[in-house]
């Protein structure tokens, strides 16, 4: 039997296809030139069927979505205590580039926001690593987690590289405080090698539905990490995932997620499914208004609240 979700997940994207709020990002110049209009969705179940409708295929840069997942690697490669000891797991309530650091400590509030998440890639892979070796390895796992090879966006790259002098800032705080030891416009090419990871909704769906199926791939069959580290994982989502926006997504959505200023928007509902929308057109938060819309309707209609 012909199963409805395509024809449900369409119905949905056509009824937000006219909602033209919001403003793609301009502060990394080559985002500026994306298509506005795209619009698509897939949503992975965790017995590892996939749905989508609208612009699936169209690829775009990971950006932000690219934390959890470079989270969930330094996790497994480095260990509970190391990643903890670096990064924290408080929300910050604070902008997604906003310093945020913890006051005694000085480590960075979370892994959500970019202080914590350059942090994060600086402990992938192995302590000393090489720019290639970190990236590599999100290179890695993002394509084992994808279930294909992921490429990098050479041009999203340069272009964010050109105009990173607050990543470099907050870097460079990171160093001062001893967070990182590699020099700060290392760990910062590194990073935005990392965010500038192209992806599908697909590929997002599948992603976001290992960490719902407690780190086994729901198409593959391979465990790609541990259980503690899905939930982990996923537990940060929920508390930091939508930055300042993150208690407003918790009560209207209620699931786990992170977006990215490319307009993507990963779900992860633990149990059950991954969701990934891309929409580039953004809100005050940084969020993709579509993608958030769309995430409000389908949470409705599918009792997908997790409270
Ligand atoms: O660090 C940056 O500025 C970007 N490469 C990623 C930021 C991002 O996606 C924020 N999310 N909404």
């Amino acid at each position: 039997m012909k199963s409805p979700v395509p024809d449900y997940l369409q119905e949905v994207l056509d009824g937000l296809v006219d909602d033209r709020s919001g403003a793609v990002a301009d502060y990394i110049p080559d985002l500026a030139n994306a298509n506005p209009d795209v619009f698509g969705v897939a949503v992975t179940t965790v017995d590892g069927r996939t749905h989508s409708a609208g612009d699936d295929e169209v690829e775009f840069s990971i950006q932000s979505i690219s934390k959890p997942f470079a989270y969930a690697a330094a996790l497994t490669d480095r260990g509970f205590d190391a990643v903890l000891g670096t990064v924290g797991v408080e929300p910050s309530g604070e902008a997604f580039n906003e310093l945020s650091l913890e006051g005694d400590s000085r480590r960075p509030k979370n892994p959500m926001i970019n202080a914590g998440a350059i942090a994060t890639h600086y402990l992938l892979s192995r302590s000393g690593a090489s720019v290639t070796e970190r990236v590599d390895r999100a290179l890695e796992f993002f394509s084992e987690l994808a279930d294909r090879t992921l490429s990098i966006d050479e041009s999203v790259c340069r272009s964010e590289l050109e105009t990173a002098d607050r990543n470099l800032s907050i870097a460079h705080m990171l160093r001062n405080y001893g967070v990182i030891d590699s020099p700060a416009h290392d760990v910062v090419e590194g990073y935005t090698r990392q965010c500038s990871i192209k992806v599908t909704v697909r590929d997002l769906a599948v992603m976001g539905a290992t960490l719902a199926n407690a780190g086994v791939h729901p198409v593959t069959g391979r465990r790609v990490v541990a259980t503690e580290v899905a939930r982990q994982t996923l537990a940060v989502m929920t508390g930091c995932g939508m930055y300042d926006a993150a208690g407003h997504w918790l009560t209207t959505v209620g699931i786990p997620a992170k977006s990215g200023v490319a307009g993507g928007l990963l779900g992860s509902l633990p149990g059950q499914l991954g969701i990934g929308v891309v929409s580039p057109r953004l809100d005050v938060h940084g969020n993709s208004v579509r993608g958030v819309r769309m995430f409000q309707r389908m949470s409705a209609d599918m009792g997908m609240h997790l409270m």
